[in-house]
């Protein structure tokens, strides 16, 4: 999704932006681009490529590119299709640059407005009416770039995260936030901006994180920021070096990283959260207590893989918490007539915090009169909007998840969604013996994990099989369902093979028509009441030709065949079996895809973080 950084500084910035840039690459985008004043009287001096932040490297190299303030983009298109015109920083008459998160939803009316106006349109972008709003205003006798920036702003309908430069005042970046995240990095006699402080981390530790509506203005030795009109303060926190690593280490791919990382992040998420025996529930704040005290039902929103997340905790919730769970794709939430039941936690599962339909859902939630008891986030970025906006929050200690495809951000809330059936459980029947077991079982997942790990050769020639296959189907029954689907969004979204998950039970119902010796059929078989029903499904499976993989707990005895390849996994208590059957699902969806020779961390047409509706 799109990314922005700035600087204005004493000395020569180019490289900064574009170091800046490379560090926000795994947000995803097609195009990138960056503007600088060095000397006002030559202006603006622009560049833009399509594809990679290399070949902006190359191109900025190339024309010497050198400027004392500058701005820069990586466009991820939303309106207007990918093409370097496109790509931002957008510009009015050569006097105003600009970059842009976000969408302007009015767009096209003002659009209108300035050509009647005598504005010409260079591009197909939403973006080019905030340059041209800007640069009327300028023109218009505000002057300052401040004041004409907050006339612009005034007019726009939708969401944003802005910074603009000014040719005539070469000493300052403009910048203002709505529905978009922005931070500032305050440097020493230089002062800088990035919609993430990752962004930035080469620079500067010392972060201020913009507020909704926040306007600022930064110029080399100050930082200044009103909201509705007023000067307001807002607090520095200091980043750590960590919070900004981004290295591989000995690993291919950042994905590949982060799928061996998962004992580690699991058992960072379980540190503080539960003692040898008890969940600890502090650690979901002071005064969550009081909050679980009321609920009666919980009510879970997310996209993609924290969906699924959402998924498999609405059968934990039932089981353990004995609670009614309704599970939303966040993107329809706030679209339907919702009846929200007296006693309902409101909870928003997301590893970047920032997804907007997430975000809107959470503060439809909040504006619907309020009428859940709370709203809770599970989230893996401790500084996001959807952290800030919910009424308390618990973080997965997953570490930055920098791979597109969602691995360890999946598992760690696995980790917390249980611990959360567990909390609610206590007020609703669960006995202290029965929390102490899970509480052990939950305390031995670390180890369980880095054991399936073990299998990552075996399922690397596994993988071979799939190489040459354009479908795929994946089985699973009551809780492993939303398992298999997980493991064929991962399968789809980095190898691009066509991967549907089903239900096993439904498969003669329908997807059995699909099957024969060139549609893969993956099933997750664990140890559970629903396994004698599981091999009836994978007998009308091999019956009808189709060549089965089988991820299969070791203690149910299933062999190899000519229709089967069975993988075993290590035996587990049956409430982990989610959080261990997605990780030989992971291991696979790697390995097809470097035999496929995709772009493992980058899919295409995908975003990190996906920032607009
Ligand atoms: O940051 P979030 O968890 O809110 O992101 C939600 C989805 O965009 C994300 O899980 C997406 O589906 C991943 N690419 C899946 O691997």
């Amino acid at each position: 999704m799109c990314g922005i950084v700035g600087a204005v500084a004493q000395r020569n910035v180019s490289d900064i932006l574009l170091e800046g840039l490379k560090r926000l690459e795994y947000r995803g985008y097609d195009s990138a681009g960056m503007a600088l004043i060095d000397d006002p009287d030559t202006g603006i001096a622009t560049i833009k490529t399509v594809g990679k932040v290399a070949n902006l490297v190359a191109a900025a190299k190339k024309q010497g590119a050198s400027g004392n303030l500058g701005i820069a983009h990586t466009r991820w298109a939303t309106h207007g299709n990918i093409s370097r015109a496109n790509a931002h920083p957008h510009d009015s008459s050569g006097r105003v640059a600009l970059v842009h998160n976000g969408i302007i939803e009015n767009h096209e009316t003002l659009r209108q407005e300035l050509i009647a106006a005598g504005y010409k349109f260079a591009t197909g972008t939403d973006t080019e009416v905030i340059a041209h709003l800007i640069h009327q205003a300028l023109e218009n006798g505000e002057g300052a770039l401040l004041p004409a920036v907050t006339a612009a702003i005034a007019r726009l309908r939708g969401a944003y995260g802005l910074g603009v430069i000014d040719r005539r005042q070469p000493d300052r970046i403009v910048v203002a936030r709505s529905g978009m995240s922005l931070v500032i990095g305050a440097g020493i006699g230089e002062n800088f901006v990035a919609s993430d402080p990752l962004a930035l981390g080469q620079v500067t530790d010392r972060f201020i994180y913009l507020e909704e509506g926040d306007l600022a203005q930064l110029t080399s030795d100050s930082i200044e920021i009103w909201n509705d009109g007023r000067r307001v303060d807002r607090e520095i926190a200091t980043l750590s070096g960590k919070a900004a690593e981004m290295d591989k280490g000995e690993y291919q791919h950042f994905m590949q990283k982060e799928i061996f990382e998962q004992p580690q992040a699991i058992r960072d998420t379980l540190s503080g959260r539960v003692s040898e025996e008890k969940v600890l529930e502090e650690a979901f704040g002071v005064s969550a207590g009081k909050i679980f005290d009321k609920v009666k039902q919980v009510q879970i929103v997310a996209c993609g893989t924290s969906f699924h997340a959402g998924l498999v905790a609405k059968y934990w919730l039932e089981s353990i918490a004995r609670m009614p769970c309704q599970v939303d794709i966040a993107s329809d939430y706030r679209y339907r007539d919702i009846i929200v039941q007296p006693g309902t936690l409101f909870v928003a599962v997301s590893q970047s915090g920032e997804t907007a339909d997430t975000l809107a859902a959470l503060r439809y939630a909040n504006a619907h009169n309020r009428k859940h008891v709370a709203t809770l986030a599970i989230c893996n970025v401790a500084t996001s909007s959807l952290v800030r906006e919910s009424d308390f929050c618990v973080l997965t200690m997953a570490g930055q998840e920098i791979g597109v495809a969602s691995t360890k951000a999946f598992t760690t809330q696995l980790t917390l969604l249980l611990i959360l059936a567990i909390v609610l459980g206590r007020r609703n029947g669960l006995a202290s013996e029965d929390e102490a077991r899970l509480v052990r079982d939950m305390n031995g997942l670390p180890d369980l994990v880095d054991k399936t790990l073990q299998l990552d050769k075996e399922i690397r020639k596994l993988s071979k099989q799939f190489s040459d296959k354009h479908h795929s189907l994946f089985l699973g029954r009551g809780i492993q369902y939303p398992v298999a689907k997980e493991g064929a969004l991962k399968l789809k979204e980095i190898s691009y093979i066509h991967a549907e998950a089903y239900p096993a039970g439904e498969l003669k119902h329908g997807p059995l028509a699909l099957v024969d010796s060139n549609m893969p059929v993956i099933v997750v078989a664990p140890n559970n009441d629903l396994l004698d029903k599981l091999r009836s499904n994978l007998s009308e499976v091999s019956a009808r030709g189709g060549k089965l993989y089988v991820f299969a707990d070791e203690g149910i005895g299933l062999e190899s065949d000519r229709s089967c390849k069975v993988i075993n996994l290590p035996g587990c208590p049956e409430v982990l079996d989610p959080i261990l059957f997605t990780v030989p699902l992971q291991l696979l969806s790697y390995h097809a895809a470097i035999i496929k020779g995709t772009d493992i961390d980058h899919p295409r047409n995908l975003a990190k973080s996906v920032t607009v509706e």
